[in-house]
């Protein structure tokens, strides 16, 4: 294959150079399209065709059906590597030395305190409020009781915003649940994993020691490995366009979770169970469902099937189906929604609306019902997607910054009026 792209427009015709990433990926560099054509622009509503950055830490291929972060497989993550680890991964590059991890640990552990004034932010929400604009508040809110701007050429710098906010995020997602739950807002201990922290901070009862049973922490450490990073997704193409103007990484961070927030995104998560409970209340028959689904004046979509890039199975759906068996066997739970969850998922991989559009199981149709086997409130599910993809957003802002990438400004073009005088408001 050559290395250019031609273009021809009217008369003129432009080169511009091919770019090749190390799994072959290509594209077309336009950098220049737009000087060398005198103001031709290319427009990719969705952007299904357009990449926005070249990028070092995840790469997938969603006809194969690939994910790996920093080259290694994500089912090898999975079984092998706790979050911390992979965490350290995402963002530094490389797996950790035992003693990297351990200074990892012990530094977040140090920075695992919240400003008790935050408490009075909490406690402002009314109890009512979606746990997501919650921490997506709390989240911005940081910057105002952290104020020191991060010197992104600093290394040191650097690592200390990236513990704080390791630290700080877990205790404002435990908090975010406690409140609507009328609990105390509590902390971790400096004894526990940091996993086991998150779930003594979420699940801890005011009068009773919390014991941490070993099944739900294996299946919330592989949940939110699976759920880490996944490239230019819409919340870190949110975070990493926010950060592009230089905003820090705590403001930067809570657009990502507004983003995430949607039910076309993380969202979907909690829309997945609350479409299985509903049908389960309907008499389980999921064949309604699928007509629903498939029918173009019903605005009804299956949650948890499709995805803007996998075409093909989603391979932390195939992992977090298995856990989610082994979790519910393990807890001795026979959950209905299961089996309502397997009959929907066998019946759309042989009807032909789904086959022929791809449409598969994304990581979100199975991750649900771990989370409500764990205790976990629906309306967390999403907060708990966005405590996994904290490394991920971190990973790509702090490469974004690195990278000294401009600011992100896409252009447009303008179909409206064209100039028309001013009418005053007595003639109108
Ligand atoms: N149920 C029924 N039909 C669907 C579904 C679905 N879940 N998803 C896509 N389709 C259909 C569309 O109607 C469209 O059909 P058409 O070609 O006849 O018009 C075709 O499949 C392509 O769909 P698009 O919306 O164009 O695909 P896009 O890549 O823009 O959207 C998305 C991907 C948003 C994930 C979509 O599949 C969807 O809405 N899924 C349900 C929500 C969901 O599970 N989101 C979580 C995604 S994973 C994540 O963010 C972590």
């Amino acid at each position: 294959m050559s290395d250019i792209a031609k273009l021809q427009i009217g008369e003129n015709s432009y080169e511009f150079p091919l770019i090749k990433g190390t799994e072959n990926e290509v594209a077309i560099d336009v950098k220049t399209l737009r000087n060398a054509t005198n103001g031709v622009i290319t427009i990719d509503p969705g952007y299904k065709n357009t990449g926005s950055c070249v990028s070092g830490i995840t790469f997938l291929d969603g006809e194969k059906g690939i994910l790996r972060y920093r080259g290694y497989s994500i089912e090898e993550l999975a079984e092998k590597a706790d979050f911390l680890e992979v965490a350290y991964l995402l963002i530094f590059g490389n797996l950790p030395t035992s003693e990297q991890l351990e200074k990892f640990h012990s530094d977040i552990k140090s920075n695992s305190v919240v400003d008790d004034d935050v408490k009075k932010i909490v406690d402002a929400f009314p109890k009512t409020a979606h746990p997501m604009g919650v921490l997506s508040s709390l989240t911005s809110a940081l910057t105002a009781f952290n104020p020191s701007s991060v010197d992104v050429d600093s290394e040191e710098d650097m690592y200390n915003s990236v513990v704080k906010i390791m630290g700080k995020f877990p205790v404002l997602v435990a908090w975010t649940m406690r409140k609507k739950q009328g609990l105390p807002l509590n902390y971790g201990s400096k004894n526990l994993g940091y996993v086991e922290n998150i779930m003594k901070m979420m699940f801890e009862q005011p009068n009773e020691d919390y014991v941490i049973n070993p099944i739900i922490k294996n299946a919330l450490d592989k949940l939110l490995i699976l759920h880490a990073d996944h490239e230019q997704n819409c919340s870190t193409s949110t975070v990493r366009i926010a950060g592009s103007s230089h905003v820090g990484l705590f403001a930067s961070l809570s657009t990502g979770i507004s983003a995430l927030w949607g039910p076309l995104h993380g969202g979907a998560n909690q829309a997945v169970l609350e479409m299985l409970e509903a049908i389960r209340q309907d008499g389980g028959d999921t064949k309604k469902y699928m007509a629903k689904a498939k029918d173009k004046s019903d605005p009804f979509r299956l949650m948890g099937f499709g995805h803007r890039v996998y075409k093909n199975f989603d391979p932390r759906a195939k992992i977090i189906k298995k856990a989610a068996e082994e979790v519910l066997n393990d807890l001795g739970i026979n959950d209905p929604i299961l089996e309502i969850a397997k009959g929907l998922s066998e019946e759309a991989l042989s009807d032909p609306y789904f086959v022929d559009r791809k449409l598969y199981p994304n990581v979100d149709f199975y991750s649900g019902i771990i989370y409500r086997a764990m205790g976990i409130p629906v309306e967390m599910f999403t907060v708990m997607f966005a405590l996994g993809r904290l490394p991920g957003w971190i990973a790509q802002w702090k490469e974004m910054r690195t990278n000294k990438e401009p600011i992100g400004r896409p252009r447009q073009i303008y179909n409206g009026e064209n100039l028309r005088s001013f009418i005053p408001l007595d003639k109108r």
